[in-house]
């Protein structure tokens, strides 16, 4: 692996255990965007579809019920403890036509298998995106499909920005967002996704806004906002009087957001479709 991929491998091994923790919350939060995925990818039954960067395996099962028993989908991710988590979701569902892989989607060799390719919030962190798209593209036979979601901007997704912005006056160090850097955020400029998979050899690319303004609680809104996401790592290093601050601070900053003990967080993200 490359140094870039081993970071990231590293990275994934521990913000993975965070959604391993979360799972729940975060399935039913992001529910609607698999769904979504999915439809776009428009899969029939007996078909193939790889899940990139599947996580605990949320859109790999939506895929595997659209494909039915005939058909096949995987789900390949770089973090162990994800994966652990999907297989072990996959037996209780007794999905027998799902399989999980632990791969770097950049490189590891799919063979062209698939019909189809999905992803949610898995596509946005690889150091070379138009080498890992090109790789991708092998996965499919000629005539597949991608489908997938990504971010939009962090000022599309305020909700998301208010607790990093409320607590970064107490700490001594706030991660700095670069723009079109690997990570959340990369694919935040459609022009730059679009020219990344015309790069890699895609055709028929597609982008389109998608918005979902799922409700969660106010204790769920505070989850999302101190464990899931770039304060958790802080959080964790941090003593218990320095936690109770960012809390109460980040508590405040929401409170706009908060009616009746709970509020709409939107997820406002890009749709992408492409063909082989
Ligand atoms: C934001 S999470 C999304 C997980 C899942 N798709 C979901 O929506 O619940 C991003 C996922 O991409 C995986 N990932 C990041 N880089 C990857 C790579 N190069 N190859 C495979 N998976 C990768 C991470 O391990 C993580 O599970």
């Amino acid at each position: 692996m490359s140094d870039a991929a081993t970071d990231m491998s590293a990275y994934w091994d521990r913000a993975g255990r965070v959604w391993v923790e979360q799972q729940a919350l975060l399935d039913r939060i992001y529910q609607p965007i698999a769904k979504a995925v999915v439809d776009r990818a428009d899969l029939r039954a007996g078909e193939a579809v790889l899940d990139v960067g599947c996580g605990s395996g949320a859109t790999t099962f939506e895929a595997a019920w659209r494909v039915g028993p005939e058909g096949r989908a995987v789900g390949a991710d770089i973090s162990g403890a994800l994966l652990e988590l999907a297989r072990r979701r996959a037996g209780e569902q007794g999905l027998e036509s799902v399989d999980f892989v632990h791969a770097d989607a950049q490189t590891h060799d799919f063979g062209a298998e698939f019909d189809a390719i999905v992803s949610r919030f898995g596509v946005m962190f690889f150091p070379d995106p138009v080498a890992a798209f090109a790789n991708l593209r092998r996965a499919l036979r000629p005539g597949g499909r991608l489908a997938f979601v990504c971010w939009r901007s962090p000022e599309d997704n305020p909700i998301s920005q208010v607790p990093l912005e409320a607590a970064a006056p107490l700490l001594s160090e706030v991660p700095k967002f670069e723009r079109n850097a690997p990570g959340r955020f990369a694919f935040a400029d459609p022009e730059r996704v679009s020219a990344i998979l015309d790069e890699a050899g895609w055709r028929d690319v597609a982008i389109e806004p998608l918005d979902d303004p799922t409700p969660v609680t106010a204790e769920e809104l505070m989850t999302m906002s101190l464990r899931v996401g770039p304060l958790n790592p802080i959080l964790s290093n941090a003593d218990a009087a320095l936690s109770a601050r960012v809390r109460e601070a980040v508590a405040e900053a929401l409170s706009p957001y908060v009616e009746d003990g709970g509020a709409r967080m939107n997820s406002a993200c890009w749709l992408v479709t492409a063909r082989r």
